[in-house]
């Protein structure tokens, strides 16, 4: 399949793996591009701009195809060193960055002398046109279904993909929600040119995350995702658990005074407890209502292969089959 984002980045289908903390290591970056999409090393879970150099020497030992690093701009006082972070991902020879949170309109110019291709990932029409004006190459439009921050306006992607394609000139990949074949056909009619998975992507053999999390991801309904700190504007989709009762509980005491000193112990240094140790009850992980979705742990391969397969079917026989007359597929329920 073809399309502005396969163009844009050199690779074989329009599937994108988000970063995601704990999670996006060289191992999945490179089985989702070998696989022909394009994988994402989280760079802020490398503690240091030294461990992220050496995540993307081993992530280029396990493949020669393109992927890329996730610079997700945090909304704290003490920042990570950025613009060592950025050296790092321009000396280990790195074209293609996803950037999230903030706004990168700061760090554009470094980015951009790199040769490198930016992909902003946000959650409303406002801040993606923000992100062409600024010159990003694209951008990765992340509803409400999204596992992780979806942003203050709620706004599911059945409505902010058109709006998105209505507005934007750049190339746009829909995140959030995404599964299967039925997502990446939806998202490429409403609009957009590509997917962008998380969630997904954890239950799949090489995610380099504890058993226990796959299984929670293959055992949770789309009813299991639970939003927490919106009370602090910094709103996350997390699985629930029992440190996301616990959290949530504090929440409800707390009502707008709430501050994140109160909920210290059910957000901070989560992520390892859950993803090396297995501990499901530690406290919040972000998690798409995708979750639903989610019914094994194939590998990567087996995934975005099935994914595509799918997706030609569903083109070929049940949309086209709508126009035929005599077509016995488009009858077909699903
Ligand atoms: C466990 C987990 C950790 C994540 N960590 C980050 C992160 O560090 N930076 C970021 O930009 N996005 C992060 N995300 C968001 C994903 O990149 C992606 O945008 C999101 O998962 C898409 O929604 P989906 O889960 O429904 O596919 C994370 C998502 C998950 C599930």
């Amino acid at each position: 399949m073809k399309t502005a984002i396969t163009e844009m980045f050199g690779i074989e289908h329009p599937i994108i793996q988000g970063g995601m903390h704990y999670v996006g290591f060289a191992e999945l970056a490179a089985a989702v591009s070998n696989a022909g999409g394009l994988g994402i090393i989280t760079g802020l879970t490398q503690k240091t701009p030294e461990l992220l150099a050496k995540e993307i020497a081993r992530c280029h030992d396990m493949t020669d195809k393109p992927f890329g690093v996730n610079l997700t701009f945090l909304p704290s006082f003490t920042a990570p060193p950025y613009p060592e972070y950025i050296a790092a991902i321009r000396e280990g020879g790195i074209k293609i960055v996803e950037t999230a949170g903030r706004s990168p309109e700061q760090y554009m110019p470094a980015l951009k002398a790199g040769g490198i291709k930016v992909i902003h990932k946000c959650t409303s029409v406002r801040h993606s046109l923000k992100a062409e004006q600024i010159g990003c190459d694209a951008v990765s439009v992340d509803g409400f279904e999204c596992g992780g921050h979806p942003g203050e306006d709620d706004m599911p992607n059945m409505i902010l993909l058109p709006r998105a394609a209505e507005e934007l000139k750049i190339p746009f990949v829909a995140s959030g929600g995404m599964a299967d074949a039925r997502s990446l056909v939806a998202a490429l009619a409403l609009g957009a040119a590509g997917m962008n998975m998380g969630t997904r992507f954890i239950a799949t053999k090489e995610a380099p995350v504890h058993g226990n999390v796959k299984k929670a991801l293959v055992a949770a309904s789309e009813l299991d995702t639970r939003l927490v700190m919106r009370a602090l504007r910094n709103t996350e989709r997390v699985l629930k658990n029992k440190g996301v009762d616990r959290l949530i509980e504090i929440e409800r005491e707390k009502g707008a005074s709430l501050k994140i000193a109160d909920i210290h112990e059910e957000v901070a240094g989560v992520y390892p407890k859950v993803m090396i140790d297995g501990e499901m009850d530690a406290g919040a992980w972000s998690c798409g209502m995708v979750a639903g979705l989610i019914r094994d742990v194939p590998t990567v391969k087996e995934l975005i292969d099935r994914i595509m397969a799918d997706a030609e079917r569903l083109i070929r026989d049940r949309l086209t089959g709508f126009l035929d007359a005599d077509s016995k597929a488009a009858l077909k329920v699903a």
